[in-house]
């Protein structure tokens, strides 16, 4: 025991080095399995170490804490569907600002306790007594804050994305005066409770923050929230990071520090392969998420294009020699992940080589697609993300699009006007053939009409995902090659 005690920063070390390999881990899927391993071998040692630092720990409340947490935890983990993922994600991160802002109130609460005691009386019983510093306030005063933020904002952005009543997106001219007076409102009392210790402006400060976390994310459009969740990410680790330091635990600042930063780091690569700003997510309104359409509503021409039914699309693509298979939304949407497994396996047990294309910000969630084809056990040799594909689309034979829209609209590249020129994209528009797989010629994310689907090159295969590619691989089963 005093071991441990004496080496726990040796073991915060260890840890803390575990939970870099976990992220270097967690960068690739074959090495993923290893950086998970890792994660868990750090947390434990970080528990683990923490009960022994702790000065007088209630043991029992620790943990029963951990066993009931434990047990919310597994049940929730063996349940919740991958349609779920992002909102079960959301949720988390409330907790761990939750977590902040509980320990910044009982570090205070307990200092104050000191206080009124006295220093001669703890010392008289055996309890070291530190005064708190201005750092030590300061600490609490961001950690508390950015946590009770983290919180509700969070929370919000689960009521969003379960599609939950009470949270409705809100608009009008007086959300951004509203939230600016609430956040200056905040920082006032925040700064008040630093410099005098205040207790009534910790609490006005805290009470606001939660409010402020609220009305910042409630008019961000829903399809905007898996970036706010990512950014969330973010903050819930600074939040740690700033209770590490109220804690005096170097392991919660490094890990609290990871987090920070790779969350700030993946809403950054999302917003740049959206070609938007995270300011205009954040406070670009209540756009529902969506850029807006660039023709009027009364301004649309009727365009012709070309459908197809799944037996002349199963009867291409078994006599082509390559087919790229581009997944979106439509596909998460659809389920049609194991539907299309089987496909591409017929068609390269057929000889045809098959490939998947990977763009990265198809569906509604970072790596959707790639946790979509990993649950189907499609190799990962065969899935390429767009940068490795873009080159090989014109030597394509077919592309096969199912439920992808955005992601593969040249207007990206050709249309100076439209809202999302400059956002990289899949180029399946120069492959030989063009088979789109959706419900109907309506737009996607985007809000924006996609002139691949009026290519001379493109056929539309009308029908549900999942329906289709199984109707295409029937067709290509019957045609016995
Ligand atoms: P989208 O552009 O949203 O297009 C999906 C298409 O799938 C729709 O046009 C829809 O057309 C079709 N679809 C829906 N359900 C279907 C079903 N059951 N069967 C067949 N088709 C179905 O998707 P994308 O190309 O994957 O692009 C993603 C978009 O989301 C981008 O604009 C991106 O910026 C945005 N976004 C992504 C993320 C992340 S992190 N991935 C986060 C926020 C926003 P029909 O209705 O005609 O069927």
């Amino acid at each position: 025991m005093e071991f441990i005690r004496d080496y726990a920063d040796w073991f915060y070390l260890i840890g803390a080095v575990l939970f870099i390999l976990t992220l270097r881990g967690l960068s690739g899927p074959k090495t993923a399995i290893a950086g998970n391993r890792y994660g868990m071998i750090a947390m434990a040692i970080a528990v683990l170490t923490t009960f022994f630092v702790a000065d007088h720990p209630v043991i029992w409340m620790i943990v029963g804490a951990m066993i009931l947490g434990a047990i919310v935890g597994i049940a929730r983990a063996r349940t919740v569907p991958m349609t779920q993922m992002p909102e079960t994600v959301a949720l988390m991160h409330s907790l761990v600002g939750l977590a902040a802002v509980l320990i910044a109130i009982a570090a205070i609460i307990h200092n104050n306790k000191l206080v009124e005691l006295g220093p001669e009386l703890l010392v008289a019983n055996g309890v070291s007594f530190h005064e708190m510093s201005k750092v030590h306030l300061f600490e609490l005063f961001v950690g508390c804050f950015v946590g009770a933020i983290t919180f509700t904002a969070s929370v919000f952005a689960y009521g969003k994305l379960a599609a939950k009543k009470w949270a409705k997106t809100i608009s009008g001219g007086w959300v951004k005066p509203v939230q600016a007076l609430i956040f200056i409102a905040m920082l006032g009392f925040g700064i008040h409770f630093f410099l005098s210790g205040s207790m009534t402006s910790f609490w006005a400060m805290t009470a606001l923050a939660l409010a402020f976390g609220w009305v910042w994310i409630a008019p961000v459009g829903g399809g905007d929230m898996p970036v706010v969740v990512s950014l969330l990410n973010s903050f819930s680790g600074w939040a740690a990071a700033g209770i590490g330091f109220t804690l005096e635990n170097n392991m919660l600042i490094v890990a609290g520090s990871l987090v920070g930063s790779s969350g700030a780091i993946l809403s950054y690569i999302m917003c740049k392969a959206m070609n938007r700003s995270i300011i205009n997510v954040l406070f670009g309104g209540a756009m529902g998420g969506a850029a807006a359409p660039t023709a009027g509503a009364g301004e649309q021409v009727q365009r012709n294009y070309r459908s197809g039914s799944a037996d002349d699309a199963g009867f291409l693509m078994s006599n082509a020699d390559s087919v790229v298979i581009v997944p979106g939304y439509g596909m998460a949407q659809g389920r049609a992940q194991n539907a299309v497994k089987e496909l591409a396996n017929l068609l390269k047990e057929q000889g045809v080589t098959v490939r998947f294309a990977i763009h990265p910000v198809a569906g509604r969630m970072p790596g959707h697609m790639n946790v979509l084809l990993a649950e189907a056990d499609v190799p990962y040799e065969d899935i390429l993300e767009m940068d490795e594909i873009n080159s090989d689309f014109p030597a394509t034979d077919v592309v096969l699009v199912i439920g992808a829209n955005d992601v593969v609209n040249p207007a990206a590249k050709d249309d100076p006007n439209s809202p999302i020129y400059g956002m990289p994209i899949l180029e399946a528009h120069k492959a030989r053939t063009i088979m789109v797989i959706k419900r109907s010629m309506a737009t996607g994310y985007a809000g924006l009409d996609n002139d691949l689907f009026y290519n001379d090159k493109t056929m539309m295969v009308f029908g549900d995902a999942k329906k289709v590619v199984e109707d295409m691989t029937k067709a290509i089963n019957g045609t016995g090659h």
